[in-house]
């Protein structure tokens, strides 16, 4: 039969006399309060002292939380963990009272939190003084930096699970303690057989299942730190979805709830803090979610002095910036958007870094996609140099840089022996090469069918043909300008090189035809005869070409090619 006590029912352990107590607002029920794991009672001693009473569903009753108990000792005097003192109830030494009540077995006794848990504040939507909700802030994030400092993660870090003393009038620090800590990470202990699901509108995508890590909290940490900086807006109380500000179905989606939270957190605190939140919000891992520790500093007051006021100041240009820059890259002009944040990253590095770093990426796959290599390199590249050290999106561009370089190192090589080939024929896509040849018979179509027009025209031949052949080395020039590194050069060869070679084709087959055929009485027609020259001509182009490659390629060995 479950433990169901009476109001003032008495219970002794280890010697000393409690009493069940009465809810405040229910008399003659008893002040018990339920979770997922099981019930926790109010007991008062014979002095008055008040200690709560954990009584564990049977399934969450496992020995292991015997020893768990002597191991978390250590921590309860860590701020807000003060729960980690605690006694178990076990068959050796509470036999008597366990053989009375067997379901108290296991049941843990523990200091009482006095004060509404987050969950009920918000339930209520209690109001908030922007006093109140910066010093729970910061409380919070205090208690999360000094257990991260130690490798401690909560791993259950929800509403139910914060209370607030320092609402209830409790004055000394920390004004937020933290309970729940079954399920606690940490150096010498072990992860719990029973380990919880995440809980509710604090859950990380890459965890739905919950999680044991030392980087557990972060996520969750988070939004906490959010919601209680956010909840003495209006808005953000009545935009609130319920026991939690965000409906579990909107995590980390880019919802009204999300913009509107991060906005009062820019309006009213700082653009620092709502880009803290905004980062977690956006992270792909919990390690890229920032670390207790930098918002501890974020929401710590600084001295108001002069250069506090011209940070400030650097801070909220710089993010209007960034602000400007994200419209622009939704409107797809992400050259702009970047020179915008650059500009923002000069002033202020740590704000604007990650917003930095993702139009640096859709710069490079912008360019990318054009096939425009070196470009999407030197985005990356530099978009390597601002991510921050460890995190996931730095990993990645990693990746992306290896294969680029790669692939640029196929396309040109880079030892001097390889590069005095011509550039033409430096690793040419198969797309791009199919496409020059295309490019290379239309030139020919569109010269056989003007030659026939101006077949009696020496002079209008030889403009024919070096127009012609000025098109197609433009051409050439626009298909393969992206796989070479000398730009400049290109054009200059490619287009001197078919201009002059066709030109001078067309003037030789001219003059030859005259002499050979007319003059010799002999009737050949000029465009077969064209046709027969071409095939000779477009050899000898290529002989020119590659000669005009080879020079350019010489001119610039000395110089270090751009791979
Ligand atoms: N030491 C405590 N002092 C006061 N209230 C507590 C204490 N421990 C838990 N509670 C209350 O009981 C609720 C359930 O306790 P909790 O340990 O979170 O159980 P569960 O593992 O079932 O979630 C908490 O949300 C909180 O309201
Ligand atoms: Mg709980």
């Amino acid at each position: 039969m479950p433990f169901q006590p009476e109001v003032n029912q008495e219970l002794v352990i280890d010697g000393a006399s409690y009493r069940i107590a009465e809810h405040p607002a229910a008399p003659g029920i008893p002040y018990g309060q339920e979770g997922r794991a099981g019930i926790v009672y109010q007991l008062v001693a014979q002095d008055g002292e008040r200690r709560a009473l954990k009584v564990f569903k049977a399934r969450y009753r496992i020995p292991a939380l015997v020893s768990l108990a002597d191991r978390i000792d250590r921590f309860a005097r860590l701020p807000g963990l003060s729960v980690c003192r605690r006694t178990v109830l076990s068959a050796r030494r509470h036999g008597d009272l366990l053989r009375q009540h067997p379901d108290l077995t296991y049941a843990v006794l523990m200091p009482w939190i006095e004060g509404p848990t987050w969950v009920e504040v918000m339930g209520e939507r209690r109001e908030l003084t922007p006093e109140q909700s910066l010093a729970l802030a910061r409380s919070l994030a205090e208690v999360l930096a000094v257990m991260e400092e130690q490798g401690l993660a909560h791993c259950d870090l929800s509403g139910p699970n914060v209370l607030l003393p320092g609402l209830e009038g409790v004055k000394r620090s920390p004004l937020i303690a933290l309970v729940d800590v079954e399920q606690l990470y940490g150096p010498g202990l072990e992860r719990s057989k029973v380990l919880p699901g995440g809980s509710p509108g604090y859950v990380h995508k890459t965890a739905p299942d919950g999680l044991w890590a030392a980087d557990a909290d972060r996520f969750a940490g988070a939004v906490l730190l959010a919601e209680m900086l956010g909840w003495c807006d209006i808005q953000v109380r009545e935009a609130s979805w319920g026991e939690n500000y965000f409906d579990p179905s909107e995590m980390q989606q880019d919802s009204d709830r999300y913009r509107l939270l991060a906005g009062v957190l820019r309006g009213r605190w700082k653009d620092r803090i709502a880009a803290l939140f905004e980062r977690a919000w956006r992270s792909e891992t919990l390690a890229d979610c920032p670390a207790f520790g930098e918002w501890l500093v974020a929401i710590s007051p600084r001295k108001e002095d002069g250069t506090v006021e011209q940070r400030d100041a650097q801070e909220r240009l710089a993010w209007a910036s960034v602000e400007k820059a994200n419209a622009l890259m939704a409107l797809g002009q992400v050259e702009l958007a970047l020179k915008e944040i650059e500009d923002a990253y000069s002033l202020a590095p740590e704000l604007v870094a990650e917003a930095y770093v993702r139009a640096l990426v859709e710069h490079g796959a912008q360019r990318e996609k054009a096939r425009d290599v070196e470009k999407a390199l030197a985005s990356y590249r530099r978009a390597l140099q601002v991510a921050p050290e460890g995190s996931t999106v730095r990993h990645e561009i990693a990746m992306i840089v290896d294969r680029l370089e790669a692939q640029l190192h196929r396309a040109v090589p880079q030892a001097p022996a390889a590069i005095s080939k011509p550039v033409a024929w430096f690793g040419y896509p198969t797309g791009r090469a199919i496409l020059w040849l295309v490019i290379m018979l239309a030139g020919w179509a569109g010269l056989l069918s003007l030659s026939s027009l101006v077949a009696d025209n020496q002079w209008l031949g030889f403009v024919d043909w070096a127009a012609v052949g000025a098109v197609v080395g433009l051409a050439q020039w626009l298909v393969a300008r992206k796989v070479t590194s000398v730009t400049p050069w290109w054009l200059l060869v490619t287009v001197v090189g078919w201009t002059g070679c066709w030109a001078l084709g067309r003037a030789a087959a001219g003059r030859v035809h005259a002499v050979w055929f007319t003059e010799a009485g002999r009737d050949i027609d000029l465009t077969v005869q064209l046709n027969l020259w071409w095939s000779t001509v477009w050899q000898l182009a290529f002989l020119l070409n590659a000669i005009f490659n080879g020079a350019a390629v010489l001119l610039l060995r000395g110089r270090a090619v751009d791979s």
